[in-house]
């Protein structure tokens, strides 16, 4: 019995690896390598002490995945393999809808021929764009995303709901708000290529002096101190909801299950507040500027995760400083190699 996770050696897929191989489960990854780097495959058994298997392929060759189904006995699969970029996702439409849907759909189809359940998606809280009221329920009406990335992970949302339906599927949607930080042994974390998008990662190499100045954008908001608000979630926790969630699914007699959860904190924290925790937190300075709102972006969101800490009995709780201080930890190692 073993679990494919797709994506696994990438930033979440890779925490949450780690979590799996300590609760025991069997692994099996799928990754193309496309965001991610091969050592990760190595840190991954210097924390566990054990190696999963790896196949470096594209999801989109249906033979090469159909034979991984052929050599294992897959009982279930987390999907994280995904572009994610939301910017290039507007320059790239096709490439991300091909990417996302069509890695997906083939997995399903392999899932629906073996009669295979439970499935687990990496979705977002930018399937709810900006919410009318906080914080975000997981029955707060979704609004269609602005960009090509969110929509591709609506529509992946709506393609599981139709296929648990139709073939008698358990499935999980898990809605992250906005992973941070590294495992605390500083051997895995999010691996930026080319300049940062996301807020945390172009801090921490501000702090580093590989950018000279974090570019704030916007500071009027409706606010209180002007910056925008978002739910920062430490990765580690965010990785031990994935195995509650699978082992919710294993466990369930039903036939048929959505369960669909809210993953956040449940604290909304402003850009400045961040940038003031990571100084706090490490020691260091972030200089900063504010710039114009940057396009698409919006004001606030944060999560109520109460359903998932009801249902799975599982609860993000470490500090936004601890998950700074891993951050800038993982750094130090990217640093010493070189
Ligand atoms: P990541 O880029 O670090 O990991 C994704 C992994 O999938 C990479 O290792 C990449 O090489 C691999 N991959 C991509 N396309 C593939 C394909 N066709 N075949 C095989 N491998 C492929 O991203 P992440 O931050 O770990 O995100 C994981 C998932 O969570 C994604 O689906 C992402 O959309 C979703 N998500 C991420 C965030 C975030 O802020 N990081 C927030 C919400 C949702
Ligand atoms: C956070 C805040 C920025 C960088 C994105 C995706 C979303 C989800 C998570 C995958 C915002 C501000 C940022 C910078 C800044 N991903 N910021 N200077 O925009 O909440 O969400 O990642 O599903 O889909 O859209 O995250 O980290 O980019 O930004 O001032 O250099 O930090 O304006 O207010 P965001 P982020």
């Amino acid at each position: 019995m073993a679990i494919l996770v797709t994506g696994g050696l990438g930033y979440i897929g890779s925490h949450t690896v780690v979590e799996l191989l300590n609760n025991n489960f069997e692994v099996v990854i799928v990754d193309d390598l496309s965001n991610s780097e091969k050592f990760i495959l190595d840190n991954i058994e210097e924390v566990t002490g054990k190696r999963p298997y790896f196949f470096p392929f594209d999801l989109k060759r249906k033979e090469l995945l159909a034979q991984v189904f052929d050599a294992f006995d897959i009982t279930g699969c987390i999907n994280f393999a995904a572009f994610k970029a939301v910017g290039e996702s507007q320059e790239k439409p096709l490439d991300y809808y091909e990417n996302n849907l069509f890695s997906l759909i083939n997995i399903l189809q392999e899932f629906k021929q073996r009669n295979i359940s439970n499935f687990i998606f990496s979705s977002s809280c930018t399937v709810y764009g900006q919410a009318d009221q906080m914080p975000i329920e997981e029955s707060t009406p979704l609004k269609t995303p602005e960009s090509s990335y969110g929509k591709t992970k609506q529509m992946g949302e709506e393609i599981l709901k139709d296929f648990a339906v139709a073939h008698h599927k358990k499935i999980a949607l898990l809605r992250y708000f906005n992973p941070i930080g590294a495992h605390p042994s500083a051997l895995l974390g999010e691996l930026p290529i080319g300049v940062p998008n996301n807020l945390v990662p172009y801090v921490t190499q501000t702090a580093a002096g590989i950018r000279e100045k974090l570019n704030i954008w916007g500071n009027d908001y409706p606010t209180e101190d002007g910056t925008a608000i978002r739910d920062y979630i430490y990765v580690v926790d965010l990785a031990k909801a994935h195995v509650k969630a699978l082992q919710k699914l294993m466990a369930s007699d039903e036939e048929t299950v959505i369960d669909i959860f809210n993953l956040g904190t449940g604290r909304g924290s402003s850009v400045l507040e961040v940038v003031e925790a990571y100084e706090r937190a490490n020691n260091v300075a972030v200089p900063y500027q504010i710039c114009e709102r940057r396009a698409g972006d919006i004001t606030i969101a944060y999560a109520n995760a109460d359903k998932a800490e009801r249902e799975l009995g599982w609860k993000a709780d470490t500090t936004l400083e601890e998950a700074l201080r891993t951050t800038w930890e993982w750094q130090k190692y990217l640093e010493s190699r070189g």
